[in-house]
């Protein structure tokens, strides 16, 4: 359908064309002489409209009332212009082929909108929706700019594990994964893949598969890190997931994570990059995905498209932490939480400096305090800050963290016996460091929240297919 209606005629080159639409019936509405059976098949928001008169072939669906909304079906016909005000062109059936039946009584989907709420309980059928056929297109489109952008500027994509024994943000929010060696699931009694306990309540770790604590990765940083310490500029592109007690609408337990990571670099050409990826995968979107984006400004947030263009068009506003924390502490808002140096920037400030203070424009902040950032950021020269951004946009809050990493063998040893970490087992991390270490940078994005950003989509939930948050793992 999209290959029809997408063109600059809306399908008006291509009359007397013969076509073959398979897809599924939106309504099907029976009339005096001909009956109009709206179908989609996901290429597009549009539907194509089909006239079936009652000579030709397969009339005897319609008539058994089987052609329903929900049901699948095959349509041959010939393009011809439409006298409909919604659309150039139709398609005047000359067969129909029943695929797949659909009982409209107890179709989940009505014509009814349907809440965004209702429609998560059925994330299997919720891709059949106006909505998230939308966000699914844009999501896609999305991922293909990320690596139409990383594979221009010469970056090599790598795939970090999702299987690692490291904690990269230190914040103890991993999902562990103890398994049984497969041999010894025979012999215990234990009903899942579970480790059994020793007689002391311990976990004996000789029966587990990996022989010690696993975790699913929560960033794949320290992994990029050493492969950019060999090919240059990379960049990953994968699931992550953090078992955080967040159920808000910007957080997930499962999300995609975009990790480039910057050889010969420092926390300004981190910055740059973001900074260009992000114009780039938003122009990418308001060209290709006109109809989507069109959708998105009329029924989901309205300005859109306006506040998109300006993000492509218009600078990122810049400025330090300590900045930060002085426009705060002037607001004239009163926040729930206390702002004070040192602490940490919580939602309500975020949305703060980008909605109020600079109208809507993405905002980066840099130079945070060393205290409330990961161990492997780069300590700046007045000792107390660290060369971390984060970059922040209206809505979504934090759509990226990054920073410039600790290059310094010495400087990163004492770190990590500062934060009490085991030195032992970031001996691989800290060989980076000794053999041939270069200043390095790169960043985190959320792509999740980028969709959000992109769709004006509100909860993060519906920004991908199959959202893991606590108390749902469904589907
Ligand atoms: O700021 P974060 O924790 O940074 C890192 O993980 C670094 N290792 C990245 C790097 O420098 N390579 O996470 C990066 C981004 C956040 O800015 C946010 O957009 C997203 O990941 N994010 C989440 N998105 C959805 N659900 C969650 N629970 C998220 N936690 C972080
Ligand atoms: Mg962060």
């Amino acid at each position: 359908i999209s290959e029809v209606k997408g063109g600059p005629d809306e399908g008006l080159d291509r009359l007397g064309q013969k076509l073959t639409v398979r897809g599924w019936v939106r309504t099907c509405r029976a009339q005096s002489s001909v009956t109009f059976i709206e179908v989609n098949d996901g290429s597009c928001l549009s539907n194509m409209q089909c006239v079936m008169s009652s000579d030709a072939e397969g009339y005897d669906q319609v008539e058994a009332g089987t052609v329903a909304t929900g049901s699948s079906i095959l349509v041959d016909g010939t393009i011809v212009s439409s006298q409909g005000s919604k659309q150039k062109v139709e398609l005047k059936v000359e067969r129909l082929q029943m695929i797949g039946t659909s009982d409209p009584s107890s179709y989940p989907i009505q014509k009814k909108r349907a809440s965004r709420e209702f429609l998560r309980t059925i994330a299997h059928l919720r891709p059949r929706t106006n909505t998230f056929g939308a966000v699914t297109r844009v999501r896609n489109a999305l991922a293909y700019a990320t690596h139409k952008f990383f594979q221009e500027n010469g970056f090599v994509w790598i795939s970090s594990p999702i299987i690692t024994a490291s904690d990269c943000e230190g914040a103890g929010e991993q999902f562990c994964v103890t398994t049984l060696i497969p041999s010894t699931r025979e012999s215990t009694d234990c009903p899942s893949n579970t480790i059994p306990a020793t007689k002391d309540g311990k976990i004996d770790w000789s029966q587990d598969f990996f022989g010690k604590p696993a975790f699913l990765t929560v960033s794949g940083q320290l992994n990029a890190e050493t492969y950019a310490s060999a090919l240059s500029d990379v960049y990953t592109f994968g699931p992550t997931f953090r078992a955080e007690n967040s159920n808000t609408s910007r957080h997930l337990a499962e999300f995609w994570m975009i990790e480039p990571e910057l050889a010969f670099a420092d926390l300004n050409d981190d910055m740059a990059c973001a900074t260009a990826y992000l114009q780039y995968v938003v122009k990418y979107v308001l060209d290709n995905c006109k109809e989507d984006m069109d959708f998105f400004n009329t029924w989901i947030e309205k300005g859109i498209v306006e506040r998109l263009k300006d993000v492509v068009e218009k600078e990122f506003v810049q400025l330090t932490y300590s900045d930060a924390v002085e426009i705060l502490l002037k607001a004239k808002k009163k926040f729930e939480f206390p702002v004070k140096w040192g602490s940490d920037l919580q939602s309500e400030h975020e949305r703060y400096i980008t909605e109020d203070v600079f109208a809507g424009r993405p905002v980066i902040i840099r130079d945070y305090p060393k205290e409330i950032k990961a161990f492997y950021m780069r300590q700046n020269d007045d000792g107390k800050t660290v060369a971390a951004m984060d970059l922040l946009v209206p809505r979504v809050g934090e759509l990226i963290g990054g920073s410039q990493r600790e290059e310094r063998l010495e400087y990163l040893e004492s770190r990590l016996e500062e934060l009490n970490l085991n030195k032992d087992s970031y001996w691989w991390y800290l060989d980076l460091r000794r053999f041939g270490s270069v200043p390095h940078a790169g960043f985190g994005l959320g792509f999740e929240r980028l969709v959000q950003f992109a769709t004006g989509i509100e909860n993060i939930r519906d920004a991908i297919p199959f959202p893991r948050a606590p108390g749902s793992a469904e589907f």
